[in-house]
């Protein structure tokens, strides 16, 4: 465990794993209130001469990160990234659910293009088990078709509706985002498989390959597990 002198854990979770990215570096820039400290840290040390290229996660992270002064390329140009540092929603062991800001398909993207991919949260995310709704990026054309497919395997799939928005949150893709109430999630690398199946689906939130996890603790504190 490493310790610092900050007390938001989210800032400290993401402020400490930046500490991963040395010179060179092709970095996945996640989304998200966790993820963003880990970008305007970034932003800090190229600011004092670190040169790397960033993969945005979302327009949150591509804005984000070219606000504070980092380099952008993309997955075309670089098809292997050394390091993704990204938040989740939930995390059990090293299965996380993400997809609270409904980013999961690209984070997803990036996070398996990379060499390693770290999560970044605060202790309160930290379950023995997951049992938060599993944020899915949908097909519009499909929407009746998936809230079937989930009843099938004994979820609720909900449209999510936008905030200041009338209408469904459209993702970055142009999709619909829906959240599927799963209740205590007891296999959730066997459902991942499941919902990878459903047709309609372009991408679910649960992510199963995870490097290493970053805890921010209330006292400022860092705790780092890796499988
Ligand atoms: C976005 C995500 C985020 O990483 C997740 O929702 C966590 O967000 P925050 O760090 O703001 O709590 O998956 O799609």
């Amino acid at each position: 465990m490493t310790s610092s002198t900050r007390n938001n854990p989210k800032q400290a979770a993401g402020e400490e794993a930046a500490r991963l990215v040395k010179d060179g570096m092709v970095v996945g820039l996640g989304t998200g209130s966790t993820a963003a400290y880990a970008i305007k840290e970034l932003g800090k040390h190229v600011a004092a001469g670190l040169k790397i290229l960033g993969v945005p996660t979302s327009y949150q992270s591509a804005f984000l990160a070219s606000e504070n002064g980092i380099p952008l390329t993309t997955l075309d140009e670089h098809p292997v990234l050394d390091i993704d540092i990204d938040g989740a929603d939930q995390v059990a062991g090293f299965i996380a659910i993400k997809g609270g800001g409904a980013a999961h398909t690209r984070e997803k993207i990036v996070a398996l293009s990379s060499r390693k991919f770290v999560v970044v949260v605060d202790e309160s995310k930290c379950t023995g088990v997951l049992d938060h709704t599993v944020p899915l990026e949908i097909l519009p054309f499909a929407r009746k078709l998936v809230i079937k497919q989930v009843a099938e395997l004994g979820g609720k799939a909900e449209l999510r509706m936008g905030v200041n928005k009338d209408g469904p949150v459209i993702s970055d893709n142009g999709n619909f985002i829906m959240d599927a109430d799963f209740g205590t999630i007891d296999d959730p690398a066997a459902l991942a498989e499941q919902l990878s199946q459903c047709v309609g689906i372009v991408e679910h939130g649960i992510f199963t390959k995870i490097d290493a996890v970053y805890i921010g603790k209330k006292d400022g504190s860092v705790g780092i597990t890796s499988p």
